[in-house]
């Protein structure tokens, strides 16, 4: 087996089940679900129509670049969303089946390990946000790559400060994630952090990787993307950047699979041809109803509404007592946990704090330190809690009344 498999750190939704392995739910309460971050809202009903009418075209295999009428609308989208002056639907758009794939594979055909003939024998790193989305670290890992973590804290308003970055990391670093919106801190890079990035990455020669899946959930401003800083800067070959789209989030259809990486076509290239050797193509009838959502603004809108219906609940309603930060754009708190959960230094335990929200008031989150590593003694999400707003804004009322009662008892 490949020895990489043991760097493998177990999913935190693993760790959360060991944690609660002897815990009893509240039993007077139904469950509400704010740990996984899986949209709740309706798809868009037209979108699903698509995809009903089209369900005989599994008579085909699709091809691994996708069809042109998809990276076309994609094109467009991106250029109206993002302020492009340019986009190369055939070279600089790639569909994917969701971003968490592509996020994956992106890094295995894009890091260059050691060889025996290399002078270096060092191990590549991976630089990544910290707490981050585990694939950036799986993927590294399994890649040969080490990871290098940013943390992601107060200190930084939660963005991570890339130039804190010792020159000997980005001497071996190949790729840096960045996660904006972030998952789980809620915040959002501005043009300024994207140009110093893009400046570091012409010193240093790395690529940028952005997942950008949550920048369609936004309150008030949309956030601004690496490809459109690129843009601004007249960049329009996109030169060592790439970013990562899906509709998941965006049009409540994370079953569809779909999503696309665009950037930099010196880099989408040889990531074609690696993708026609993994074997991972769209089906055609994913790719029709796609368009269909790529092209409709209205169902986004209305899903946006939604979510700010939500945040501005749990704001008005637990805004004192939870000392809650709205983020910047996504879906979620980044909570830290109340001072009745302390650990024996007087520590924000997050791990109590949802065993207590478990056991109390039957309500699913996620522990902070799950989605991060330690560095130097330091755990960027210890004594933190993730919470998903995804339930419904009656779920939202309901898990509000029973976190007060909670905090008051
Ligand atoms: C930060 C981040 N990136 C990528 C993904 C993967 O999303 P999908 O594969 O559905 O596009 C997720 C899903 O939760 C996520 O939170």
């Amino acid at each position: 087996m490949n020895s990489n498999l043991n760097q493998l750190h177990p999913y935190p939704f693993a760790k959360m089940s060991k944690l609660l392995a002897n815990s009893t739910p509240a039993e007077q309460y139904e469950p509400i679900k704010l740990g996984i971050g899986e949209p709740k809202h309706q798809p868009p009903e037209f979108v699903l129509e698509v995809l009903k009418q089209n369900l005989a075209k599994v008579q085909h295999y699709p091809t691994t670049n996708g069809l042109p009428e998809l990276r076309d609308c994609i094109a467009t989208w991106l250029k109206q969303r993002f302020e492009l002056n340019h986009i190369d639907a055939n070279s600089q758009i790639l569909p994917v089946m969701g971003t968490r794939e592509a996020i994956f594979s992106f890094v295995q055909a894009v890091i260059d390990t050691p060889t025996p003939t290399t002078t270096s024998t060092a191990k590549p790193f991976v630089v990544m946000p910290n707490p981050f989305y585990q694939i950036y670290e799986g993927a590294a890992l399994l890649a040969g790559a080490e990871p290098y973590f940013v943390p992601c804290n107060a200190d930084n308003e939660f963005k991570g400060d890339y130039s804190s970055v010792p020159a000997e990391v980005w001497q071996r670093a190949q790729l840096v994630f960045v996660c904006s919106p972030n998952n789980p801190t809620g915040s959002v890079m501005q043009m300024q952090d994207w140009q110093d990035l893009i400046a570091l990455s012409d010193e240093h020669d790395f690529i940028i990787a952005s997942d950008e899946c949550y920048s369609e959930l936004y309150f008030d401003s949309a956030p601004v993307g690496l490809l459109q800083a690129c843009a601004a800067l007249q960049r329009d070959d996109y030169k060592n950047c790439v970013v990562f789209h899906s509709l998941s989030k965006r049009s409540n259809l994370p079953g569809l699979r779909s999503g696309f990486i665009a950037g930099d076509a010196t880099l989408l290239a040889p990531y074609l041809q690696y993708r026609t050797y993994q074997g991972c193509a769209m089906p055609i009838h994913h790719q029709l109803a796609s368009i269909a959502a790529w092209q409709d603004e209205e169902h986004v809108a209305h899903n946006r509404a939604l979510y700010k219906e939500k945040f501005e609940l749990w704001m008005q309603e637990l805004g004192d007592l939870l000392q809650l930060r709205h983020p910047d754009a996504g879906f979620y708190f980044w909570v830290k946990a109340p001072k009745q959960f302390v650990d024996e230094h007087g520590e924000a335990d997050d791990e109590a704090f949802v065993k207590a929200l478990y056991e109390q008031a039957n309500i699913h989150a996620l522990a902070g330190r799950y989605l991060s590593r330690d560095v130097a003694g330091e755990n960027a999400g210890k004594g933190y809690v993730r919470l998903a707003l995804v339930a419904s804004v009656d779920e939202s009322r309901e898990a509000i009344s029973r976190i007060k009662q909670l905090l008051n008892s």
